[in-house]
């Protein structure tokens, strides 16, 4: 395929976005927009200036800009513009599903109501799919550095939305925060009737993958990287279907591959893994899912049926019925 050929062939793949952390999709702009109204006072003099600190040399340098960022959100409007903000962008990508993440925890920390947070993101999400007919599943991210007991109480306020929100998973540092340490809570939420879902394998070690699946009993794995140093770890996640949810700006972004001719999307792809493109944290990243897509097919050489392929993983690891995703992977052209 030319350059054009894969852009084209991007462009119009019908997909479903997996792994996308709203409060990662506030765009600078729109930060500093929200910070004036707000009253929020930044560190940064200008879009310019804070865009200059978007050159993050780990997971955590950048957490500590993406919380800050997550300062300017502070009213229910916020979180309606944000989420639809970020839907018009996927529907430009021809995302027909997108499953949300967000962090309720840096918001109630700072006194955001939950439900301005969720209330805020639920009526953009019935919105989006009226105007653009995306569907949408939400997410609860439990973030690692704050601990077991503030996770129970995200949890808490999470029960009267239960039919709103589909799973709750993990993110935040991820060294030396074992999904060992959330497996109470992981079990409560079953019970409550959430599925499950967590970051691992993404700068900490295959491990983490192992326990997210055998402790958390997780549906997916957001990134999942390092299970490529596990040879059976490798067989398992192919017999057992685990999709992993991969964001290869983000790996490049976070140093956690620098070169991403040397990512291991393709060589899991071919041993049967489902796996599947994400944007992540788009607008710390630089781009959303089809920036993604072109990324990582120039630097692993994709072809056509290995695109198609990523696509069809993103409808069959999602959180839809059956019957939808049917209906959506027979919307991929052959
Ligand atoms: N990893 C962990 N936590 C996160 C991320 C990530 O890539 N993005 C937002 N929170
Ligand atoms: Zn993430």
């Amino acid at each position: 395929m030319t350059s054009t050929e894969l852009e084209e062939y991007i462009s119009a793949l019908p997909k479903a976005e997996l792994h996308l952390h709203i409060e990662g999709s506030l765009e600078p702009e729109m930060l500093f927009e929200m910070a004036a109204r707000n009253r929020v006072r930044l560190k940064y003099a200008s879009v310019e200036a804070l865009k200059r600190a978007y050159a993050f040399g780990n997971l955590q340098h950048f957490l500590d800009i993406y919380y800050a960022g997550a300062d300017a959100l502070r009213r229910e409007q916020d979180f309606y513009e944000l989420t639809m903000a970020y839907l018009r962008k996927a529907h430009a990508d021809r995302v027909l599903h997108t499953e949300i993440f967000f962090d309720p925890q840096t918001h109630t920390a700072r006194g955001i109501p939950f439900d301005s947070v969720v209330r805020g993101i639920l009526d953009a999400l019935a919105d989006g799919e009226k105007e653009m007919g995306i569907s949408s599943r939400l997410i609860l991210c439990f973030l690692r550095h704050l601990g077991e007991e503030s996770a129970f109480e995200a949890l808490q306020m999470a029960l009267p939305y239960r039919d709103h929100i589909v799973a709750v998973g993990l993110d935040s540092s991820e060294r030396g925060f074992p999904p060992s340490l959330f497996r109470r809570v992981f079990d409560k939420a079953r019970e409550e009737g959430f599925l499950t879902v967590a970051h691992a394998g993404e700068e900490g070690p295959a491990a983490y993958v192992r326990e997210a699946l055998d402790l958390l009993l997780v549906r997916r794995i957001d990134h999942g990287y390092a299970a490529i140093d596990d040879a059976d770890l490798l067989e398992r996640l192919a017999a057992e279907q685990i999709p992993l949810t991969m964001c290869p700006l983000s790996n490049q972004r976070l140093q956690v591959y620098p070169d991403l001719t040397l990512h291991p999307l393709k060589e899991m792809l071919d041993r049967g893994i489902p796996v599947t493109v994400n944007s992540d944290d788009p607008a710390y990243f630089g781009g959303y899912v089809n920036d993604n897509f072109l990324a990582i097919s120039r630097a692993l050489n994709l072809s056509r049926s290995d695109l198609r392929l990523l696509a069809v993983h993103s409808f069959t690891g999602s959180f839809l019925d059956q019957e939808r995703k049917a209906d959506l992977i027979a919307t991929i052209p052959a």
